[in-house]
């Protein structure tokens, strides 16, 4: 199985992405590295363990990493995800243990001690975490096999500002150091995750599945859904963390391009933006696959069959 660290701020769609991955035996787990972001670090590292123990995995092993940004003030999204960053189920207060050694600690010590090219990471929040870990230790920088990350937005633009994506308008100056690193980059950005909008037909057939995790997705996807409804009148919300997880099951399921994009760090309106060139109409270098295109049906398809065996 392919090993992952999934780096995340749940978040109901992070909840899904992670409940995606523990139920595909191609994926192997080796941690869940927490972040601030939609809400705190002690709401999102206490969610990640809610969402390890509705799939009934309390041997995961959760790490708590960054609690703010490399060089500004948090911002959070609890007007997309609300208070407690999971709305929409019951919460309760998780039983599995925090891990005590730092998120950051995790990243590092996992990278060196695995075989160079065999640790793929997935980022569904703010890139804190794994910026914090490259700076700190360069050495592992180039061990990392893939990331595969959710943020930034091309045709789709913004949906914290008009120019910037959530997660990386959080800490650009984070982005930047990730996507300049030279690492393997598959971006999942808006574009794609905006085609990828849940049905009422789907979380129907979730609750009816008559399963905890059926019925824990199906609320999550049910307060979620309201925000977007709400905003862009559309049928359904897009689940844009957990297409990160489909991408590496299905990667035929995606199109994209492989081409430069840059993170603005320093605009005056355009600060957290992927600057993508779509066109290629730089002579700059690519370093990311950007991701356009999906099969949502396939996508929905293998993420029903798959969270029907949890
Ligand atoms: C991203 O921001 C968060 O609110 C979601 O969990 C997702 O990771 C979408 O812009
Ligand atoms: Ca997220």
């Amino acid at each position: 199985a392919r090993k992952i660290i999934i780096d995340t701020d749940p978040g109901q769609d992070d909840a899904v992405a992670i409940l995606l991955a523990l139920a595909s035996p191609e994926l192997d787990v080796l941690g869940i590295t927490a972040v601030a972001g939609n809400v705190p670090l002690a709401l999102t590292e206490r969610n990640a363990r809610i969402v390890c123990e509705i799939a009934g995995r309390p041997d995961v092993r959760v790490f708590a990493g960054c609690d703010r940004p490399i060089a500004r003030r948090l911002v959070t999204a609890e007007h997309v995800h609300g208070k407690s960053g999971l709305d929409g189920i019951e919460l309760f207060e998780p039983t599995m243990p925090l891990q005590p050694e730092h998120a950051v600690d995790f990243l590092i010590e996992t990278l060196r001690r695995e075989a160079p090219g065999t640790v793929t990471l997935c980022p569904l929040g703010p890139l804190t975490n794994i910026a914090t870990a490259f700076t700190r230790a360069p050495d592992i920088v180039g061990r990392v096999a893939e990331i595969v990350l959710m943020g930034g937005a091309y045709f789709e633009v913004g949906n914290i500002t008009p120019a910037a994506e959530f997660n990386i308008y959080v800490d650009p100056e984070a982005a930047d150091i990730v996507f300049r690193a030279g690492v393997p980059l598959v971006v999942v950005p808006l574009d794609v995750t905006h085609k990828a909008l849940t049905s009422r037909g789907w979380i129907e057939r979730l609750r009816s599945m008559g399963t905890r995790v059926g019925h824990a997705v199906a609320g999550l996807t049910d307060f979620f859904e309201r925000f977007d409804m709400a905003k862009y009148g559309s049928q359904g919300a897009p689940l844009h963390d957990a297409c990160v997880i489909g991408y590496l099951l299905k990667p035929d399921l995606f199109t994209g391009r492989h081409i430069n994009v840059m993170i603005e760090t320093k605009g005056e309106f355009t600060t957290g933006m992927t600057v993508a060139d779509w066109w290629r109409v730089t002579g700059r270098e690519a370093n990311a696959m950007f991701l356009g295109g999906i099969d949502r049906d396939g996508f929905y398809a293998i993420l029903t069959e798959r969270l029907a065996r949890l």
